[in-house]
């Protein structure tokens, strides 16, 4: 795995000595709420399944200090011949939400996917109501493929819709800067 870098941002492949910093996110009441028990997905994001890929988000600090973590992001493949494509998440930490961080770190990995990759297409799975995260696929260039009904249990125990979003390869619009 390499460093994908672009846009302001450097996605590093991640490794154990991340697990504190994105447990640390994953726990934040705003980021937990989508993502669920902040133990157990820290855990997969430092050891994840084998066809899982998973990256620091870092931005280096304006003061030449740094880099700092400021997100992880995952991508993961499904290799079934004639049904090839991959999937992504993200988090990006509260205090560094909204500054077109998490816009840039999918635009920098999706493009590579795409051209270095040879996918043809991508998939991601917000809850229905996560206004914020479709909002931002919209923008990418997502498109809404359907609801999936009771798709995902959450943190609160009730079972909750979850919207499948794709985007072929030609699709991808690069995020304004912020
Ligand atoms: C969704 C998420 C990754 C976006 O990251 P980000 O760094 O804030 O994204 P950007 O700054 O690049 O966002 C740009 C666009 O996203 C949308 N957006 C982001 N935060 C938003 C908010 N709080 N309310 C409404 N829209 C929002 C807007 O369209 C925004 O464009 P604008 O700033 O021009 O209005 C981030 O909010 C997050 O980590 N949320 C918690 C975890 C999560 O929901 N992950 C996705 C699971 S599928």
């Amino acid at each position: 795995m390499q460093l994908i870098e672009g846009l302001g941002v450097r996605l590093r492949p991640a490794d154990e000595a991340d697990r504190e910093r994105f447990h640390e996110i994953l726990a934040c009441p705003e980021v937990a709420t989508w993502w669920g028990d902040p133990d157990e997905q820290a855990d997969e994001a430092v050891n994840p399944h084998e066809d899982v890929r998973s990256f620091a988000i870092e931005r280096q600090d304006e003061d030449g200090t740094g880099p700092t973590v400021v997100g992880l992001i995952q991508t993961w493949e499904d290799t079934t011949p004639d049904y090839e494509h991959a999937g992504l998440d993200i988090a990006v930490h509260p205090d560094w939400q909204r500054r077109g961080i998490g816009g840039a770190a999918l635009y920098v990995l999706a493009h590579y996917l795409f051209e270095v990759e040879g996918h043809h297409r991508l998939t991601i799975d917000p809850a229905a109501d996560n206004k914020p995260a479709v909002s931002l696929y919209r923008k990418l260039g997502f498109r809404e493929v359907g609801i999936m009904r009771e798709y995902e249990r959450r943190a609160d125990g009730v079972v909750r819709d979850g919207l499948l979003m794709d985007l072929l390869d030609g699709e991808l619009v690069e995020p304004p800067s912020h």
